[in-house]
């Protein structure tokens, strides 16, 4: 029989490629949608439109105890992947007490269900490399003391022990993937890397004349969205659950990147970033490095993509979005391009 799968956060970057490969594996694929986006799918659902037909939607958040309830005691679940959040860094600091109360209870009220209703469904948490935030070591591993420097990463180091304590007080199948940066086409738009892509390529089309940013300083161990599902599905094929480091052993500054992303077109980063102190965090992460030695020697995994096939592929997608060139639904996001949504796939 086919594995039934529940994906929190499947409308984001990692929930619509984590759908996808299961899909591909032949899973029973589930997900929770807010109900704002089932008010307005085509730009809300625009990761996931190609795979409507295929999944199946339930409306809830992360806000209500209930609604999750609710799920849980209509369908039985194999596989619990919890990747719902409120995502950004900088976000986290505007608002760090909607960012603390949607990541720390939303992780609490989906344990606390399962628990309740099927304590044997496998579970992951969608840990951060935020957790490791000033790092005490590089690289930073699975035993890396936690500094958190934002509301965000204090929420994922909450999330963390959470997971930690539902699996040696109850005997849960509970997981913790400590994910560094992951990137694609689909990402974010306030997200660094997207910024970048998508100015480059509306500057290259004429529709921009500069970019601004903050810290070019930072230093991130970016790898590609769709490598990284792979390793959550992997980790809760294990006999026993335990905590990964995903990453890719490569460190890169925010200026290399632009400097990639622009060198692609043709163009010179130097011509057209300028620094914004507004953008600047209240405390910075300055350097992420992960060593996934571990999941590498216990799950199998490694990286496909390098840094700087993620940096031509992000870009080469934004010509083509800006350009008005590009057919997959998927990687329109945010621009209020792709087909409407058939009621089908929403579960009542
Ligand atoms: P993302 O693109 O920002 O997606 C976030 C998802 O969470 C969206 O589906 C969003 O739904 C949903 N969500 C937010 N608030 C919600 C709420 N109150 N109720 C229900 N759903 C809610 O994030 P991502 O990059 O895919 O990341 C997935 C997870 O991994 C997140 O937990 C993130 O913190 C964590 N993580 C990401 C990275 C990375 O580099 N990408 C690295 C480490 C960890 P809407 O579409 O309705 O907004
Ligand atoms: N977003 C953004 N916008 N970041 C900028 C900018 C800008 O204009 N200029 C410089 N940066 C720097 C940030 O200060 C940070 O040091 C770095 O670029 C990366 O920022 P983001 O892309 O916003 O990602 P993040 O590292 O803060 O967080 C992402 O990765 C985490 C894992 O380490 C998110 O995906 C988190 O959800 C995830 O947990």
């Amino acid at each position: 029989m086919a594995k039934r799968a529940f994906i929190s956060g499947i409308t984001g970057q990692d929930g619509s490629y984590l759908a996808e490969h299961l899909l591909d594996l032949n899973y029973e694929v589930h997900g929770l949608v807010r109900r704002v986006a089932l008010e307005e799918p085509q730009r809300r659902l625009s990761r996931i439109t190609h795979l409507l037909g295929r999944i199946t939607l339930h409306p809830g958040s992360l806000e209500s105890y209930a609604s999750i309830f609710h799920i849980f005691s209509r369908y039985e679940f194999d596989e619990v992947y919890h990747l719902a959040a409120q995502s950004f860094v900088a976000e986290s600091f505007a608002d760090g007490f909607s960012t603390i109360q949607i990541n720390i209870n939303g992780t609490h009220y989906i344990l606390a269900a399962l628990r309740e209703l099927q304590p044997r469904a496998k579970f992951y948490f969608a840990g951060s490399s935020e957790m490791f935030g000033k790092p005490e070591e590089v690289p930073q591993r699975e035993t890396t003391p936690f500094h958190p420097r934002s509301p965000y990463g204090i929420s994922k180091v909450a999330g963390f022990h959470l997971t930690v304590n539902y699996r040696e007080a109850y005997g849960m199948f509970c997981v913790n993937g400590m994910l560094f940066n992951h990137e694609g086409p689909r990402r974010g738009h306030e997200f660094v890397t997207r910024k970048v892509t998508s100015a480059v390529a509306r500057i290259k089309l004429g529709l921009a004349n500069e970019l601004r940013l903050g810290n070019l300083d930072a230093r991130r161990d970016w790898g590609h969205a769709a490598d990284y599902v792979r390793a959550m599905h992997l980790m809760l094929q294990q006999p026993e659950p335990n905590d990964y480091v995903i990453a890719t052993g490569e460190t890169h500054s925010v200026q290399e990147f632009c400097e990639l992303a622009f060198a692609e077109v043709g163009l010179a980063a130097s011509d057209w970033v300028r620094v914004d102190e507004r953008l600047l965090r209240p405390a910075e992460v300055n350097l992420l490095l992960g060593d996934a030695s571990k999941a590498r020697r216990v799950l199998g995994w490694k990286p496909t993509h390098t840094f700087r096939d993620l940096i031509v592929e992000m870009v080469r997608r934004d010509l083509a979005l800006y350009s008005g060139g590009l057919e997959r639904a998927a990687d329109s996001v945010g621009t209020g391009l792709g087909p409407t949504t058939p009621p089908s796939a929403l579960s009542r």
